[in-house]
């Protein structure tokens, strides 16, 4: 019998010739539902799971046989890594091949929200604008301007890059030591502050880092507080690394001037707090979505699972604890 490999959703990309002799079991159109996902995961032995899959014991359990999941994505919160350790089970992502799509859409984003692109763009399609007129939607400069990146991983580096070439000044935290990239980012004139100062002095906030506990809202009310009431927050990482009541608030109390979001605590929900502010530009996490990213992450995944099946370590495997 053909090993089984279930993809949690239909995915735009042929993958089958690199999976190669496998059943494989992908919904015609859009996601398994969890009970469905349950069900079809008893036989298989490798998971392509999105990242709105939770990955945890209960869907670990009811798939004894699996040695593989292939998250379609570079950011792995949903997974419960423990558990599939534990299982003897692989773990992989997506890196690299999303980083510069992901660092694109940041600064379409930065862009967009400093100089009110999309307001604006309800403003002509309302009938509402009565012509050019010096005061109208005036914006921030970019230009010039203190962008304060949180988690310099190898998209905030993207970011840093691209800053550069829009005269922005960059400062940066990270947990993790530069290694490598420090000579990079000196090149590019990036600083390493704590927290506090990134918060008080950036025109803009952009979060690059995974979601960890250390990170849920690393975000929050006193964050926000500490933030010019003419900054910008972006945030291309994760929902939940923001406290979306706090920004809510802060928002309508104008302690900060705008956001621009392509991530949510519960997507596909959005807070109504922020779907009522005017100077909030949503996206529906759209930062990897260009053909050739998303093609590049499907051929990840299905590389990994064909790894794994031939006894091969896969190179973007995140616990390597499994092959000891
Ligand atoms: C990721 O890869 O983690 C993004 O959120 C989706 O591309």
């Amino acid at each position: 019998m053909r090993p089984i490999v279930v993809s949690s959703a239909a995915l735009p990309f042929d993958i089958t010739p690199i999976l190669g002799d496998v059943t494989y079991v992908a919904p015609a159109r859009g996601e398994l539902g969890r009970a469905e996902l349950m069900d079809v995961i008893a036989g298989a032995v490798g998971l392509i799971s999105l990242l709105t899959v939770a990955v945890d014991e209960e869907l670990l359990a009811a798939a004894p046989g699996l040695r593989v999941v292939a998250n379609f994505a570079v950011g792995f919160d949903n997974v419960s890594l423990a558990a599939a350790t534990r299982r003897g089970i692989a773990v992989t992502n997506t890196p690299d091949v999303l980083t510069e799509a992901t660092a694109d859409f940041t600064f379409a984003l930065i862009l967009g929200t400093a100089r009110r692109l999309v307001e604006g763009d309800r403003l002509v399609r309302s009938g509402g604008w009565t012509g050019w007129e010096p005061g109208l939607m005036l914006g921030a400069d970019v230009a010039g301007a203190t962008l304060g990146i949180i988690g310099m991983g190898r998209i905030g580096r993207a970011v840093a890059r691209r800053a550069r070439g829009f005269d922005m000044n960059v400062i940066y935290t990270s947990r993790s030591r530069p290694g490598d990239a420090a000579a990079t980012l000196a090149e590019l004139g990036a600083r390493a502050v704590p927290l506090a100062e990134l918060l008080a002095s950036s025109d803009v906030v952009s979060l690059h880092c995974p979601l960890t506990p250390d990170t849920r809202h690393v975000i929050d009310a006193t964050a926000l507080a500490a933030m010019k009431n003419s900054a910008i927050l972006i945030n291309t990482a994760r929902g939940a690394c923001v406290d979306e009541d706090a920004l809510a608030q802060a928002l309508l109390r104008g302690d900060i001037a705008g956001a621009g979001l392509d991530v949510f605590t519960d997507e596909p929900a959005v807070h109504p707090g922020l779907l009522a502010c005017e100077r909030v530009v949503l996206a529906p996490h759209l930062g990897s979505a260009t053909t050739t990213a998303r093609r590049r992450m499907a051929e990840i995944c299905a590389h990994a699972v064909r790894a794994v099946l031939d006894g091969r370590r896969p190179p973007t495997l995140i616990n390597p604890e499994v092959c000891s």
